[in-house]
């Protein structure tokens, strides 16, 4: 797929439709397996993660789990541009309390892991009775922070990827129902 912009670029498969399903299925199993008989909070970070909290959150409930609260909290990294910005902005926040709650960050990726890190101390304040995060995706080379994912989909090489909910320049290619890397000409 080639897309006229200021620079031109082209998009490479990197995970496949069906290889997504399969991913998201398998993080889905491992959170039925650990919370299936009880009540959970999927927090989705805003804007990335919507195409996988809507596939996450159908996936558990195909395995019979209908307890699940689905909640959003919007984070500023990146304005445009393709590095991370170091001073993460909250631009949405829950709209339920989950103190003593069992919360499950969703992030579609995490690269230096700033933007984690601050939501995860932001949301511990809020004192849930539990905090775990899954991620679709990991650039485990680029982390400068340290930070806990208890589930992961994948971990993938130092690219820069769109796609499932994943944008170039804050606004294309969330659509892409693939994942792809950005190859600059
Ligand atoms: P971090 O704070 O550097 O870990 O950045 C995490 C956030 O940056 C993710 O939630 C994404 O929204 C965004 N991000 C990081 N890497 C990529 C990428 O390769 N493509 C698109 N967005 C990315
Ligand atoms: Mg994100």
């Amino acid at each position: 797929m080639l897309y006229m912009d200021s620079t031109t670029h082209t998009i490479e498969t990197l995970i496949t439709e069906t290889e997504l399903k399969v991913i998201v299925a398998t993080l889905a199993e491992q959170i039925y397996r650990k919370y299936h008989n009880q009540e959970i909070v999927l927090v989705g970070v805003l804007d990335g993660s919507y195409v996988m909290i809507s596939d996450l959150a159908r996936a558990l409930s195909r395995l019979g789990m209908n307890k699940i609260t689905v909640d959003f909290m919007g984070i500023d990294t990146y304005g445009s541009g393709t590095t991370s910005s170091k001073d993460p902005k909250i631009t949405k926040d829950l709209k339920h309390d989950i103190r003593d709650q069992i919360v499950i960050i969703v992030e579609d990726i995490v690269d230096t892991g700033y933007s984690l890190s601050v939501l995860q101390a932001l949301l511990l304040a809020r004192k849930p009775k539990k905090l775990e995060t899954v991620a679709l995706l990991s650039k485990d080379a680029r982390r400068e922070i340290q930070v806990s994912v208890e589930y992961i989909g994948k971990h993938i090489p130092n690219e820069f990827v769109v796609g499932y909910g994943l944008d170039y320049d804050g606004k294309y290619y969330r659509e892409l129902p693939y994942i792809g890397v950005v190859k600059f000409s």
